[in-house]
């Protein structure tokens, strides 16, 4: 899957890792870039559309599925990660929302077009889906959610022609991680990183030098081999997914 001459939509394309997306799909050719924001975006680049898109708001996710004709790439970004201590419930419903809900919501609105040009989802997850940082649980069970929905939506859709990867990121200078002292990856390095890792086919994307150090032992260990396994009986026996 290159990404030159492909339509590739991003959410949370306004800053951080989204907005390095769009820079990056640009760089490589994409032809058109559909930036999804909760604000109004202007860009230089004529192959990019802004969409309206929150992706807790079920009314705009159908407009812009509406809106777009065409699509080989959709790029779910759009997230959210906030300080809790797991004694508010209301702080876990707010990640769902986003994290998990948000991505299964655009996933499930875009599909037909994914099917149709044989394209291909990227789920921007989180090593925190894998090993929880315990001043941010309530978003590390929302990305380990929005992995575990990432490697069903890969054995669903593997029939269907759509590939679906996981990026397995780790520290990210952005937004997000302002305030933690500790080494991270520019936004830029990430973006490239994802987009070479969809363009050699990896399932599984580990786009920073931290999550690259568990690359090798989580794409040869026994819970991956036990996910093929599983996604194994979807061949046998195909749903309507
Ligand atoms: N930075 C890291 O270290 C790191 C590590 C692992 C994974 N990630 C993941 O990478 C993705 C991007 O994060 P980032 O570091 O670039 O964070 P960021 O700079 O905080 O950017 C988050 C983006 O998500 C958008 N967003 C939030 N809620 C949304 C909603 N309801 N609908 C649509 N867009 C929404 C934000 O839009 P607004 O500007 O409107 O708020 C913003 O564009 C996230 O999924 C994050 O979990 C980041």
């Amino acid at each position: 899957m290159k990404i030159e001459g492909k339509t590739v939509l991003v959410t949370g394309a306004n800053r951080g890792i989204g907005q390095a997306l769009v820079a990056e799909a640009l760089s490589r050719g994409a032809a058109r870039v559909y930036a999804g924001t909760r604000q109004p975006l202007a860009h230089p680049d004529a192959r990019v559309t802004p969409l309206n898109l929150d992706v807790t708001d079920a009314a705009q996710i159908r407009a812009a599925a509406e809106s777009v004709e065409s699509l080989d790439i959709l790029v779910n970004n759009a997230g959210i990660a906030l300080y809790d201590d797991l004694s508010e419930r209301a702080a876990l419903e707010q990640h769902l929302a986003v994290n998990l809900f948000g991505t299964y919501g655009v996933t499930q609105a875009f599909l037909p077009l994914l099917t149709g040009s044989q394209g291909a989802i990227v789920n921007n997850v989180s090593t925190m889906a894998l090993a929880p940082f315990p001043f941010t649980p309530a978003y590390a069970i929302s990305k380990a959610a929005a992995f575990n929905l990432t490697q069903s939506l890969r054995a669903l859709l593997a029939g269907r022609g759509v590939r679906v990867h996981a990026v397995l990121t780790g520290p990210t200078d952005t937004d997000m991680t302002r305030g933690f002292d500790i080494p991270k990856a520019s936004p830029e390095s990430v973006a490239r990183a994802i987009f070479d890792g969809v363009e050699n086919g990896e399932e599984d994307i580990f786009p920073d030098p931290m999550s690259a150090s568990i690359a090798d032992s989580w794409r040869n260990g026994a819970v991956k081999a036990m996910e093929r396994e599983n996604a194994a009986f979807v061949t046998a026996a195909p749903t309507a997914a």
